[in-house]
């Protein structure tokens, strides 16, 4: 991944990212005055979701660059540079979504957001999950990164000593006038590493992504979030 030197386009390639930011805001409001440490803030999405709803937020990210942006998109919300990966001080309530997957170890990474939480203290956890881009993963095969389904997130959150209170995956078709959009999009909401193939190999994938899953209007890919709303035990 390299959101801070994609961070000035961000915003322009991550339409459903901020979707399901928004949708995971009204899944399981905040209300006026709640204070809420948001975690991988990026350029603000959900931190205006929540600000809307009247919450204190305190938004961080690990990229300069995104905080920088997330300061002139929601300007209400103390902003600083924060490592989610790392021990977090107390808070009253945790909001992240698209961030927990980058995580190595979530299951550790969810113990130390327990610990900065008082018991009962909420979590609103908005993650991606298989079935997302299912297409394109069976193309490339897996990445670096391990995709995990509904279950599999609900038995990290259980071992961290979360009570989940409500939950649900929120999938979604988006269309992209052809597999190369798709991967423009990708690289530019930084999600994309470096390239592990050649150009040969990757003209061959768009034409075979293009020839697969092809849509009216273009080709698709399943987006997936697996929305949150527990408390810590
Ligand atoms: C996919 S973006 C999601 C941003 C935002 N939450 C949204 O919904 O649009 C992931 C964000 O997590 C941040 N990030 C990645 N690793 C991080 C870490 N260890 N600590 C804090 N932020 C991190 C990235 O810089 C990026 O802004």
């Amino acid at each position: 991944m390299r959101f801070d030197d994609h961070a000035h386009s961000y915003d322009q390639h991550a339409a459903p990212q901020r979707r399901f930011a928004e949708a995971l805001a009204a899944f399981a409001p905040f209300h006026l005055g709640d204070r809420v440490l948001e975690l991988g803030a990026g350029t603000g999405f959900l931190t205006n979701a929540l600000l809307a709803q009247g919450a204190s937020v305190e938004a961080t990210d690990n990229s300069p660059a995104m905080v920088a942006i997330g300061k002139i998109n929601a300007p209400t919300a103390v902003w600083s540079v924060r490592n989610a990966f790392t021990k977090i001080p107390p808070t009253p309530a945790i909001a992240s979504s698209g961030l927990l997957h980058w995580a190595a170890d979530p299951v550790a990474v969810l113990k130390d957001w327990h610990d900065a939480l008082p018991k009962n203290g909420r979590l609103l956890l908005g993650v991606p999950c298989d079935p997302c881009l299912y297409e394109l993963r069976d193309l490339m095969g897996e990445g670096p990164l391990r995709w995990r389904d509904e279950t599999q997130w609900l038995q990290i959150l259980s071992h961290a000593r979360f009570e989940v209170k409500a939950h649900g995956v929120l999938e979604s078709e988006e269309i992209y006038p052809s597999a190369i959009d798709l991967f423009r999009a990708l690289h530019g909401s930084g999600v994309t590493g470096a390239l592990r193939m050649s150009p040969g190999t990757l003209r061959a994938l768009i034409r075979d992504y293009d020839r697969l899953h092809p849509k009216a209007d273009g080709v698709v890919a399943t987006w997936a979030w697996l929305l949150v709303d527990a408390v810590a035990l």
